[in-house]
């Protein structure tokens, strides 16, 4: 499943998308997840956007789904290529992003 990138955008300019209440993500999924993306994502003091972190996943948002993919399979400044997760597939590394980015699709209200 893909959103496209400009409903989302539209979607979260009239705050009108409802938030994906868990973005599908498979137990397995979950623990290449934990394996290879938290060591940066959950960790303070590395520059990756925090798991949870709204604004910083809606500052991401702007440059749209599929450069957002690009740049986690080819990696970008401190993001290594796959994340470091030589055993995901683009579908995990979908799944997973849609996981980061559900914060920044949840309506605002701050
Ligand atoms: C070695 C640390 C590290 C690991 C491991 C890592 N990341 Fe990242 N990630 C980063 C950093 C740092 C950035 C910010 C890069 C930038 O834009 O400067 C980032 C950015 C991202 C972005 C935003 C890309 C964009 O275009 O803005 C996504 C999505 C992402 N990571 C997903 C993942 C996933 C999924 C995994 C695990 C499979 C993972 N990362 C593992 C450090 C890491």
């Amino acid at each position: 499943m893909h959103f496209s990138t400009f409903n989302v955008a539209i979607g979260v300019a009239l705050g009108l998308m409802a938030p994906p209440a868990t973005a599908q993500v498979t137990p397995q999924q979950m623990q290449l997840l934990v394996n290879n993306c938290l060591q940066c994502h959950a960790a303070e003091n590395t520059s990756a956007p925090l798991m949870g972190d709204k604004q910083a996943w809606q500052a991401r948002l702007q440059k749209g789904r599929n450069q957002i993919l690009r740049n986690t399979v080819e990696g970008i400044n401190g993001m290594p290529p796959m994340g470091y997760c030589s055993a995901c597939t683009e579908q995990d590394l979908n799944a997973l992003i849609d996981l980061m980015l559900a914060p920044a699709l949840e309506e605002s209200n701050d």
